[in-house]
């Protein structure tokens, strides 16, 4: 079976799947999309409200801005794969849970191992906890990360920039970067699932290259991720944010 036939087997199995709640409140089943030969890979949070009336992921304002930030990589849809960390909508947007994430993983487990890109990206908080714990979005935000032989970039997510403007000019920039880590060589370091905190907290973390690709030392002893420091951002644009946003704590 080829890699396309595969990633289709997999749309097929998220558009019936209950394997959590989920599934039962979902108009559609947002699996994600891009061709099968990519090297670099997105992974949002959730599908929100217009990405579970069309199926597609990142189509709503977020999705035109992360349009934007893909122009400003050199990059457009059709080069890369877009997807997201659980494939249906939460109610009202909320985060998904714990027992989501771990429901829907093997899907996007799958997805990677099929695509094998060179650079996976994480938009936001939710889907760079899937390879960094404790890492801080303020402090890692455009650096490229050695987990498990895969090079991680951690961006902020786009919606984050509709609630934060400053944000914007930090996401256009660290996009504007990102074209330097596809085929800046293989990561050197094996990993398990990382841990990081800022350099300030986690003197561990070495900055090894040129192109900055953190290793992330697997003697770095985990820590309890309920004192994971980072923000709630509000990740989908039709989520209501809970503080305005100038209440909202720092990214
Ligand atoms: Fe299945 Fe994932 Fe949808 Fe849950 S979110 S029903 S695990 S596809
Ligand atoms: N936000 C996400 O994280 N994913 C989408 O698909 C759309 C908005």
């Amino acid at each position: 079976m080829s890699i396309e036939q595969k990633l289709e087997r997999i749309r097929e199995e998220v558009s019936v799947c209950r394997r959590c709640g989920l599934g039962k409140g979902r108009t559609k089943s947002v699996p994600g999309e891009g061709p099968a030969q990519v090297e670099i890979m997105f992974i949002g949070e959730a599908p929100g409200f217009y990405e579970d009336q069309q199926g597609k992921p990142f189509v709503g304002q977020a999705g035109q801005f992360l349009d934007e930030l893909l122009k400003a990589a050199g990059l457009s849809r059709e080069q890369v794969f877009i997807t997201n960390v659980v494939k249906c909508r939460p109610p009202s947007n909320r985060d998904p849970l714990p027992e989501e994430l771990s429901a829907c993983q093997e899907y996007l487990d799958e997805q990677i191992r099929l695509l094998n890109p060179k650079v996976i990206v994480t938009l936001g908080r939710i889907s760079m906890g899937k390879f960094i714990e404790r890492g801080r979005i303020g402090i890692i935000h455009g650096r490229a990360h050695n987990v498990e032989g895969k090079k991680v970039v951690t961006m902020y997510h786009p919606a984050a920039a509709l609630h934060q403007p400053a944000l914007r000019q930090t996401l256009i920039e660290d996009f504007a970067r990102l074209k330097k880590f596809i085929g800046a060589g293989a990561p050197s370091a094996q990993t398990d699932r990382a841990v990081e905190g800022g350099p300030e907290q986690n003197p561990i973390q070495k900055q090894t290259n040129e192109i900055g690709v953190s290793q992330i030392d697997k003697n770095f002893k985990k820590e309890d991720s309920s004192v994971r420091v980072s923000s709630d951002e509000p990740i989908r644009e039709d989520s209501k944010p809970e503080l305005p946003p100038e209440q909202l704590s720092l990214f």
